[in-house]
């Protein structure tokens, strides 16, 4: 007989923006495994622990989340947003896929969680309106031609982008190029949405067109959506500018 073993998301940062399901599993498990940052959003109890380990370390915390769960503990792994996308759900299932039978047996329970792109779209209005996709411009787990393939065939498709890990030290070039990739293909007045700590107290929201858009506008916090050639702006008098993608298309992309 094994523990349970919860894939939780926090959502972006708002606590109410994290599910009753998740609030739920966290009462239910009584160890933590994840990044400091994020299991910090859980308010917990004397008796639950905390099993912290750095970022960069994913597979490692799957395992171990994985063997105490084998040791009839009821444990919860905890990425911020959804922990679907890009994210501790794919490294448990990763780690199962390539770990010990028994893990297999484990009652694994994976519950979505509001992710950033969609907590940035509904402070600016409804980018995410039409067809759309998510990338993570982050080259550590896939080469960069790769990125730059996808990134030019969306926006060729037509589809807005929502990047996810656009910027940070270790990877300080990796947004600027995609803006001139990008450049290349969609119209200068293309809307990019600037979403910083969507939901937190230090939220930034900016709106930049493509033309401009600069990548020191964005930090490893933000997420940026970049319309298509059919995304809107409305302006409002008082109050602040909305982005849309209109839910229908006129034709086809080349
Ligand atoms: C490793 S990914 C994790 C994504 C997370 N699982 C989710 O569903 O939102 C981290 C990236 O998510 C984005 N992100 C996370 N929280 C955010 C927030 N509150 N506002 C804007 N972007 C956020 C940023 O692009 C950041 O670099």
């Amino acid at each position: 007989m094994s523990g349970r073993l919860y894939v939780i998301g926090t959502g972006p940062g708002n606590p109410e923006q994290m599910t009753p399901e998740a609030l739920a599993a966290v009462s239910n498990s009584t160890e933590f495994f994840g990044y400091g940052p994020y299991v910090d959003r859980l308010s917990l109890r004397p008796d639950q622990q905390r099993r912290i380990s750095d970022n960069r370390e994913e597979l490692d915390r799957a395992r171990a989340a994985l063997d105490r769960a084998a040791s009839e503990v009821n444990v919860c792994v905890v990425s911020g947003g959804d922990p679907g996308v890009f994210a501790m759900a794919a490294a448990v299932c990763e780690a199962i896929d390539n770990g010990p039978a028994e893990w297999r047996d484990i009652d694994l329970v994976i519950l979505p969680g509001i992710t950033a792109m969609l907590a940035v779209a509904a402070r600016i209005g409804a980018p995410l309106g039409h067809d759309f996709c998510a990338i993570s411009l982050s080259d550590n787990l896939k080469p960069w031609d790769v990125i730059e393939r996808r990134l030019q065939l969306t926006a060729k498709a037509g589809l807005v982008i929502a990047l996810y890990n656009p910027i940070s030290k270790a990877r300080p070039w990796q947004l600027g190029k995609a803006f001139d990739i990008l450049r290349e293909i969609l119209p200068a007045q293309t809307p990019v949405i600037f979403g910083r700590a969507a939901g937190r107290p230090d939220e930034r929201i900016a709106v930049t067109p493509l033309g401009t858009a600069e990548a020191a506008d964005a930090d490893m916090a933000t997420c940026v959506i970049i319309g298509s050639a059919e995304t809107r702006i409305i302006s409002r008098d008082g109050k602040p500018d909305l982005v849309y993608t209109p839910r229908f298309t006129a034709g086809e992309t080349k």
